[in-house]
Formats: structure tokens, sequence, C-alpha cells
């Protein structure tokens, strides 16, 4: 077990240098040093060596709990020899064939089955993919041709989902009666943002004015069930039944990303969680414990634009190492109690943060699902992504950077939620990662005492205006 760490034990500087050395190497040749703007961290950047249930290594060879799990997809934990050996024996087969196989058909009735509720689907490689041809579905399906997006919400990077996603200066995202598309950096050209209608979440009477506005050329709403790009903010009692009613009532499609939420909520997802019947919805992350499988799919109705109305493809969709994967995930969900034992763990996290934080007096409140939570230094719960603004997120910071030195890895950016798999159940993570909080905490307190953290200035920018 690790050592007992407080406040007062001093942080040991974590060996990073064969990470520096691979930084300088990889920016040679990779922009920023890695595959992806979210793993670029400068000098911090982690060079990951392996993981193994709940826990990683980096290339340093210090360890961490690892609380950020891919952002998301590892639902049992790293290297799952009941999945990995799955896909190995599948991969010795063969890969790639853009022919179908058996494990591509019985994925796709997995998730029919989990699900309850989606009729037919279609494989991709990744989330992005998944949200961009269900969009692209809406708009054949109803012959219109915006979609409504959340402000805040994250649905990929392809150019209709990059807009009003995640600004630090709320003021960026406009007035909060007329919300302007904010596109998320350069090159998303103005007649595809033009598309994208923003929209305040859990604001019903701006999405009807919306829709009374604009609904006969609204395809679809696509929504993050709770908005997993701001620690997890729920949504408020009937925010989606309402929304439901509301999408029927002016023809408009209801997509649900599940991309983080599928197969962890629930069995059968957000929608499952929340009891919601949406239209369309899109899975990756927990459909495949890691490897790269993700869907879309649907009412039958609806999906069945395709294959002769619209287009889809790709070469790896389906590929055998992502349907195995899918597969046996996917049968471990549905036959075993591994996300009980998920919601559990996430539970007791919680309880033990709560012994660290009710004596201190200070105000937080934990966000979304116990299996992918946040917590928000704030009196107030949050509604939108606007509020974050408002929370104390430069004491999340110092307290997330402190657990990573310690051994504990949430993402160092306060509007990631912590994710919870089934192999944190085992042995004392639990205790080690409430102790690691305890001890960044209090040291994160003591430090901003000493003036080293800024104290937090409400979110100046932030307009509460109309509801
Ligand atoms: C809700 C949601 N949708 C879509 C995506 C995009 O998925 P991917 O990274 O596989 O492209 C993400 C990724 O984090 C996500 O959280």
């Amino acid at each position: 077990m690790a050592t007992e760490p407080s406040s007062t034990t001093p942080v040991p500087a974590l060996n990073r240098t064969r990470q520096l050395e691979m930084y300088h190497r990889a920016r040679k040749t990779l922009p920023g040093g890695t595959n992806s703007n979210f793993r670029a961290w400068g000098e911090d950047t982690i060079y990951i060596d392996r993981g193994k249930g709940g826990t990683i290594w980096d290339l340093d060879g210090n360890e961490y709990i690892d609380l950020r799990l891919g952002y998301g997809p590892v639902i049992l934990g790293h290297n799952d020899e009941r999945v990995d050996d799955y896909v190995n024996e599948q991969m010795r087969r063969g890969v790639s064939f853009s022919l179908t196989s058996e494990d591509e058909v019985r994925a796709m009735e997995l998730i029919c089955e989990l699900t309850g509720w989606v009729e037919m689907a279609r494989m991709t490689v990744s989330g992005t993919e998944a949200t961009m041809h269900a969009m692209r579905i809406a708009r054949a399906y109803t012959g219109r041709n915006k979609i409504v997006k959340f402000e805040g919400q994250y649905h990929g990077v392809h150019d209709y989902a990059l807009i009003s996603v995640t600004p630090d200066d709320m003021s960026e995202l406009g007035d909060a009666d007329k919300p302007v598309r904010l596109a998320w950096g350069r090159g998303i050209p103005d007649a595809v943002a033009d598309t994208i209608i923003p929209a305040r979440y859990n604001n019903l009477d701006l999405l009807r004015r919306t829709f009374e506005e604009e609904g006969d050329d609204i395809a679809a709403v696509i929504v993050e069930p709770v908005l997993g790009n701001a620690q997890g903010i729920l949504p408020q009692p009937g925010f989606h039944a309402a929304m439901r009613a509301l999408t029927e009532e002016f023809g408009i499609l209801l997509i649900f990303d599940e991309v983080k939420t599928g197969f962890r909520f629930a069995k059968g997802g957000a929608a499952e969680y929340f009891g919601i019947r949406p239209d369309l919805a899109t899975f990756a992350k927990a459909m495949g414990n890691g490897y790269p499988a993700a869907a879309f799919g649907g009412r039958r109705e609806v999906m069945s634009v395709l294959p002769d109305k619209v287009s889809h493809g790709g070469t790896y969709a389906g590929n055998r190492v992502a349907a195995a994967a899918a597969v046996k995930t996917l049968s471990i969900i549905r036959d075993t109690n591994a996300l009980e034992t998920i919601h559990a763990t996430g539970r007791r996290v919680q309880d033990g943060l709560r012994e660290i934080l009710n004596p201190s007096g200070v105000p937080y409140v934990f966000t979304g699902h116990p299996s992918m939570f946040g917590i928000m230094f704030t009196e107030q719960a949050p509604t939108e992504y606007r509020d974050w603004a408002n929370s104390d997120h430069e004491l999340y910071d110092a307290v997330a950077l402190g657990m990573l030195a310690r051994g504990a890895m949430p993402e160092p950016d306060s509007r990631e939620p912590w994710f919870i798999c089934e192999a944190h159940a085992g042995g004392d993570t639990v205790d080690r990662v409430v102790s690691i909080f305890e001890a960044s905490f209090h040291a994160a307190l003591e430090a901003r005492t000493r003036g080293e953290i800024p104290v937090h200035a409400e979110g100046a920018s932030h307009d509460v205006g109309s509801g």
C-alpha cells in the first residue's frame, strides 16, 4: 500500500527524465508532442508505459491510480484479460476485410438488447464519427438543415461539433438570451457553423423560443445527457422529459450522445437512467473497454435512410478488433454485476471525500453520477456550462495537480469528471484515492493561505440572463 500521505508529507518530485526526453523528441514530429491536443501538456506531457486494472505507469515508472481512464472508455480496467483474450483470439483470424464478420452483428444486437429501444445500429471507429453520422441521418430523415447543440457539450472534433464547446471566458458564448456560435479554433467554415444553433443546458425557455423561431429548419437536438465536459452537470428534474415532448411537438429528432454515459450509467445508458426514448444515440468509450469501438443507432424508421439514401462507410468501420472488443465488453456488462460494482465503488469514493470536505467548511457539490463524477467548489449546484466559471476551479486545479504528484491521476482540468472502473473496487484503491485527495486538498488550502493559489473571482463575465 502507498504510504499514507498527509498535507505535511513532502510531495516526492516525480521522476520525469525519460518523459522529458520523449517530449523533446516527440514534438519534432508530432505537433505538441502528442496525437491529440488534449494530451499536449507542454513539458508536463505524460508518456505512458502500461496499465493494469485501475493503475497506470508512465515511462519513468511513476505509478498512478487512473481516474481518467482514457477519458472514460476503460470501464472494466486496463488490460482486462477477458476482453483482451477474446480480441487476441479473433484478431489472429485477420483484422481487416471490409467485409462483415459475425462479431459486428453480435455487437449491434447487444446494443439493441441492452438499450431496449435502439432497433438498428452501425459501427464507427470513433465517437466523433458516430455523432457526425447521427447528425447527417437526422438531416436526411427530416429534410431539415440545422442542429441544436448545448453550450459546453463536446461531441468530438468534426466541424459541426466544434461550436460553443469549452471557452474559459464565458463572455465568448455571447448574451445569455442570444448565445452566439463560437467556433473552437480556426478552419471551421462559416457555412458549417451557421447550421448549428447553440442552446443552454437545462434552459427550456430558450429551447422553446429557438424551436418557435427556427423549428421548421431544425433536424435534431443533440445532447450529452449530462454535461460531461463540465464534470457531468446533471439535468434538472424533468428536463429531458420536457425536451423529449418539445422535440416531438416540433417534429425534431432527439439525439442522445451517449459516448460517455452509454453502458456506464446503466446497462441501457443514460436513456435508461433518465427514462427517455430518444430517436438516435451515439456510443463509444465503454462499449469497447478502450478499444476503438463506436456506433450510432436508433429507431428503425429513422435508421432506414441507410443504406440507400445516406452515405455511411469506413474502411475500419466494424473492424475485427473493435467488434470483438465490443462483443466481449458488452457481454460482460450484460451478464455480470460490473456496473453495480462500479457504481458502489464511486459511492464509496464520494463518501470518503465527503468526510474530508464536510468539516473543512469549503462549499462543494458533487456533479454527475457515481461512475463519472465531478467535484465543484461552489455553493450552488451548477445547471449549465456557464456555471463552471463560478466554481473555485483554481482550488480544484491545485488539488488535481497535488493528486497527480501523490499517485492518483484525475484530469488536471476542472471540467473533466473522475471516472471509475470495475478494477477500482479491488484492494485498497478507494482508501488510497481518498487519502491522496485528503493530503492534496489540505496542501492546496495551505498553499492558498500562503497566497500561492489565486483566490477565485466570481466568473465576471457570467451573465445569468433569463434563467
Ligand atoms: C460525449 C462525447 N461525444 C463524442 C466524443 C468524441 O469521441 P471520440 O474522442 O471517440 O472521437 C466524446 C469524446 O470525449 C464525448 O465525450
